[in-house]
């Protein structure tokens, strides 16, 4: 089968590092990749969202199946594109249509789906510009923190929570008149703010059939003991400990079955991933959000847990039939740390030359922003490398990650030293 992989993150890597083990797999290209799918693929410069330019590619190359790691060219109509493509009714695609990528897309649509399938999420309420002083007047009835998010895509960064009244009036305010995230604020949704711990949840589905993913817990903000800006992931690990079997049933009772069950009766024809962000309200499962791919670097500790076939599995979820496909996972506990660029989630460098790869054991590095510039390899972006290993505890495998991650060097390396210590305590071992 010839695959093709849109993206260029960890994530990326991930996916091509276990389609490339398949026996199914005859070619596998990533568009544009990074410096580490080009080990295990071949990298094809062209963006995720270079619909005109990926179409082309795909007929020229023949590919059978696309699998589109970023929610960008999901929520902008990649799927739909390609199916009013005549040349290309036969390419089979790991991704839902744009209707789907709403989930994502938009928050305020997906609160009214969880609304109207009574799947459980924070209370809210949805301004804009037209009623905007009812939102001021909102806020003043509700409880510190306010949580107020963009409805549209703003790049990870359109959530705030704020612990004062008048500043999240104002921010209210600027979100929707001011544009503080684009056109991402001309709505905004007001929710309440649900105590929890957090984590993701991943769905693979065909439409009608799915499958569990392993769950893992990300950690989003920049420094130490969750403090600082949010980024796009410092790291991660799955199994989550206090996700436990009753908490998983919960999960699928409430919140997958009912949100599979709310695509098909709105007609919706979703292939691909459904990533839940979830928050453990004393034992009960909340959604904080959808997204409509898998999540980063939480894929770096999914998918070496993956023991079955991942390319046989994307293949029979594009085929409508993931009822039969194999799926096994391993046991044992993987953990990632992703080392940054110095200064990011703000203003850093790039070009810095990475060093050490070759002296790594026991992990495996999957790149993010790396590239191959002559015979040396630099950063490329604000997230470098993800560090993961597969042992069989917990403090094992970060005892791992984290000897690789001093072993790797390049200037202005950062990297936060207390992934999964807030979970060490529910572990044995
Ligand atoms: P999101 O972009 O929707 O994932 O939100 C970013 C982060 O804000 C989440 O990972 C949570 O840590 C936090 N968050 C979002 N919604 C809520 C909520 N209703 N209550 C508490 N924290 C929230
Ligand atoms: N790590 C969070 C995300 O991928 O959105």
């Amino acid at each position: 089968m010839k695959v093709f992989i849109l993206g260029s993150g960890g994530r990326e890597h991930a996916f091509a590092w276990k389609i490339a083990q398949s026996p199914l797999c005859s070619a596998l290209f990533v568009a544009p990749g990074n410096a580490g799918t080009a080990t295990v693929a071949n990298n094809v410069a062209i963006e995720a969202t270079d619909f005109e330019k990926l179409a082309d590619f795909i007929v020229k190359n023949e590919i059978e199946l696309v699998v589109v790691g970023p929610e960008a060219p999901l929520v902008a109509g990649f799927v739909d594109f390609i199916r009013e493509q005549p040349a290309l009714d036969k390419v089979r695609v790991v991704g839902p249509s744009k209707a789907g990528a709403m989930l994502e897309g938009s928050k305020d649509f997906a609160k009214r789906f969880m609304m109207r399938y009574g799947i459980p999420t924070a209370a809210y309420r949805s301004f804009d510009s037209r009623n905007l002083e009812e939102g001021i007047a909102y806020l003043a009835t509700q409880q510190a923190p306010y949580v107020l998010k963009a409805d549209g895509l703003a790049s990870g960064k359109g959530v705030l929570i704020i612990d004062e009244l008048l500043e999240a009036q104002a921010a209210l305010r600027q979100m929707i008149t001011g544009a503080k995230f684009g056109a991402a604020s001309q709505t905004v949704v007001v929710e309440q703010f649900l105590q929890g711990i957090e984590l993701s949840v991943f769905v693979l589905t065909d439409g009608k059939n799915y499958r569990l993913l392993p769950a893992a817990k990300d950690y989003k903000r920049v420094g130490e003991g969750d403090t600082g800006l949010n980024t796009g992931g410092m790291g991660a690990v799955s199994p989550v400990p206090f996700a436990n079997e009753v908490f998983l049933q919960k999960v699928e009772e409430r919140i997958v079955q009912p949100t599979l069950t709310g695509l098909q009766q709105e007609g919706i024809d979703y292939v691909g991933f459904i990533f839940i962000g979830l928050m453990n309200v004393e034992g009960n499962p909340y959604v904080i959000e959808y997204n409509v791919r898998m999540g980063d670097p939480e894929t770096e500790v999914v998918i070496p847990r993956i023991k079955s076939d991942f390319l046989e599995l994307l293949d029979a979820a594009s085929r409508r039939q993931l009822a039969t496909a194999q799926f096994e996972i391993d046991s044992r506990t993987a953990t990632t740390v992703m080392l940054v660029s110095g200064g990011y989630p703000e203003a850093f460098q790039t070009g810095k030359v990475i060093s050490g790869l070759d002296q790594l054991e026991q992990v495996i590095a999957f790149h993010a922003g790396t590239k191959q510039q002559g015979a040396q390899l630099v950063t490329a972006g604000g997230r470098v490398i993800a560090l993961t290993a597969l042992a069989d505890t917990m403090p094992q495998a970060l005892q791992l990650s984290y000897r690789a991650a001093e072993t790797i060097a390049y200037e202005g390396k950062y990297y936060r030293r207390d992934i999964g210590q807030d979970l060490l305590h529910l572990v044995t071992g």
